[in-house]
């Protein structure tokens, strides 16, 4: 029997976004051991009703403690996150970490005027995980609390899962959809949706140099590091590379093409979950 701190790390998102933090993860504890589960088959979540997403959730973090005995479960997904981190941090016998908070701490330390805004999928904006965890964290030291702007940006999940990260279609759909950004003169923006990194050139250039765009993946893994740490849970004395599986609802094939650009070459192949 596998010892705690020996036991893989367990993953998932609705797709593709989730690998923005997969590679945070890989890079920075690379004697973890990962399991990643794309849900592709029943993406994308940002348009569901929260109720069904937690429901999805819940199925998809019993499957990933029961098959692969995980130690840690990462909700790499915002839209999950808002729906399921707290149902998920009581059922399950081990740590859950989402990515809100990760998000919103990083993006207060990268703020100088405290004009902030955040996009992400429409279940993740309406659900108003965001405007809670940055009420959560206001500076107690008398500073005037910081402006959040929120936007839902439907549509650009759609084309990271079909691979596809720039070109004029989408330079449009940014255009449209950021105007409030733009016209709101933030100096820092969260990309809410861990799919959004992957579309970060184009949303820079839409919004200008002078924004910050922050992504939450690398804070989330240093997160992860800490609790690990913290709990006696890191696999780093071991001393050895961590291991990678990727697994998918949906079509393997498409996953592991499409799969491979996005993240690199851990990802080689996939097993395919029948929910
Ligand atoms: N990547 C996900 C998020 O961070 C979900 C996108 C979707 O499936 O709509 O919200």
């Amino acid at each position: 029997m596998k010892s705690m701190s020996d036991r893989p790390i367990g993953m998932f998102d609705s797709g593709f976004g989730g690998l923005t933090v997969a590679r945070a993860m890989i890079d920075l504890l690379p004697s973890e051991d990962l399991v990643y589960l794309g849900d592709t088959a029943r993406y994308p979540y940002g348009s569901r009703p929260l109720e069904e997403v937690r429901d999805l959730a819940v199925q998809i973090a019993e499957h990933l403690v029961d098959r692969y005995d995980i130690k840690l479960l990462i909700i790499a997904c915002n839209t999950a996150t808002a729906a399921a981190l707290d149902e998920l941090a009581d059922l399950l016998p081990i740590p859950v970490v989402g990515v809100i908070d990760p998000g919103v701490r990083a993006m207060l330390q990268a703020s100088r005027s405290g004009r902030l805004a955040v996009i992400g999928t429409f279940g993740t904006i309406m659900s108003g995980a965001y405007q809670d965890a940055v009420a959560a964290m206001l500076p107690t030291d008398g500073s005037s609390p910081p402006t959040l702007e929120t936007c839902a940006c439907p549509g650009l999940v759609e084309f990271v899962e079909r691979g596809s990260t720039s070109g004029p279609e989408i330079e449009l759909l940014v255009r449209r959809l950021l105007t409030p950004i733009v016209e709101a003169e933030v100096d820092c923006l969260l990309l809410g949706c861990t799919h959004y990194p992957f579309l970060a050139r184009v949303i820079g250039e839409v919004v200008g140099r002078r924004v910050v765009l922050v992504s939450s993946a690398d804070e989330t893994a240093f997160a992860v590091a800490d609790l690990l740490a913290s709990s006696g849970l890191s696999a780093e004395r071991t001393g050895r590379p961590g291991r990678q599986e990727f697994v998918s609802s949906g079509d393997i094939r498409a996953f592991t093409e499409v799969g491979s650009r996005l993240l690199g070459p851990e990802l080689i192949d996939a097993e395919l979950w029948q929910p």
